[in-house]
């Protein structure tokens, strides 16, 4: 886009003070944001809204509001329509990803348009659909972490706790690329649809079964190598019963008991590793690793569109409401362009 056609405000959602949606969030035009040396103006197509977005809307855990005015929202996708004066002229054009815009930043992607640092607006082939390439950062980040950080996963047996999450559905994918076996738990028929189509092998239902005796037997006892968990806590005493010798537990989540009690000598005994996963502060190595897995993953396999829903940015409040909900299944967009 010439920097001409380029307007001098933008429709965009923010809020100005914590609390729920419907009191806070606002709609209207605000300027265009003008890129600093190392950023690039990306023209959004779409805006994902993941649970931190709410969480620090809300104040979770204290979190504090920390700018006058917010932009949610820390995914999205679009086209990279300006650049600073240190940021190559040739990315003018490129498609791209953005990760972490509203971390310690105020000006998130729920708006037409959004200034970030270069490394941060991810290429991608202009051919992937923008609604899954808005999707990726949160979820694929986190999803990529909780797999890879201790090394291959080619021919192991990696389980996923809630297969139909936004990270959960991402790591199943990402797992069946990397070439392992995976196991996915889910709450309803629904949310198994979800898990078997984003490729898991097998898929069960913690409601309705005994996930920790089909597990041993789907393993011949032996248990799985790798857990990408979502509810560390409340999922404790199953962990303990299917995790193998030297299998690693990836946790990113444990909302309803985010204070459990470990019991070191199972885990020491067993020679397991428990690794925490926060994907907002990757070291630079593993950022770097994980954008070019993704990169080569989206590029050569187009992923399973995981869309709950769709919304334009007026009606950014019912967008964020419906994630709030918990009734989602899948990622919960607003459309931006
Ligand atoms: N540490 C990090 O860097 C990081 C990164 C991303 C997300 N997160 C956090 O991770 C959580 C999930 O994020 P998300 O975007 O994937 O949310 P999501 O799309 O709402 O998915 C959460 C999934 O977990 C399932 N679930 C809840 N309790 C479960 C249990 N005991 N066993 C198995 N499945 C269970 C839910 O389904 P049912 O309730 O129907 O089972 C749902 O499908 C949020 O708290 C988010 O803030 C942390």
């Amino acid at each position: 886009m010439p920097s001409s056609s380029i307007p001098k405000t933008m429709l965009a959602a923010w809020y100005e003070t914590q609390g729920p949606a419907e009191q806070v969030l606002e709609f209207g035009e605000m300027p265009v944001p003008e890129p600093q040396a190392n950023d690039v103006l990306v023209r959004l197509h779409y805006s994902c809204i993941n649970p931190s977005d709410i969480k620090r809307r809300n104040g979770f855990r204290g979190q504090p509001h920390a700018f006058p005015r917010i932009i949610p929202n820390s995914d999205g996708a679009g086209e990279i329509c300006a650049v600073g004066k240190d940021v190559p002229s040739s990315r003018l054009g490129e498609s791209v990803w953005v990760f972490n815009g509203q971390w310690k930043r105020p000006l998130g992607t729920s708006a037409q348009y959004i200034c970030i640092p270069s490394s941060l607006a991810v290429p991608i082939s202009s051919h992937v659909d923008k609604r899954i390439a808005a999707s990726l950062g949160i979820p694929a980040l986190t999803a990529h972490r909780a797999l890879f950080s201790d090394g291959d996963i080619k021919n192991q047996t990696v389980l996923v706790t809630g297969g139909a999450g936004s990270v959960g559905n991402c790591a199943i994918q990402l797992a069946k690329w990397a070439g392992a076996r995976v196991l996915a738990t889910v709450s309803s028929e629904e949310k198994a649809q979800h898990a078997l189509k984003a490729g898991a092998d097998l898929v069960f239902n913690y409601q309705t079964q005994s996930v920790t005796k089909e597990i041993l037997a789907a393993t011949q006892n032996e248990g799985v190598h790798r857990i990408v968990e979502v509810a560390f806590g409340e999922n404790l005493p199953q962990t303990l019963s299917v995790l193998a010798k030297h299998g690693v537990i990836s946790a990113y989540a444990s909302d309803k008991v985010p204070e459990p009690s470990i019991p070191f000598y199972d885990f020491m005994l067993k020679n397991q590793v428990l690794r925490w996963v926060f994907m907002y502060e990757l070291k630079d190595k593993d950022l770097s690793s994980a954008l070019s897995d993704i990169s080569t993953w989206v590029n050569k396999v187009e992923p399973y569109p995981f869309i709950d829903s769709v919304w334009p940015i007026p009606e950014v409040v019912q967008a964020h409401q419906r994630l709030e909900s918990g009734q989602a299944v899948g990622n919960v967009l607003i459309e931006t362009i």
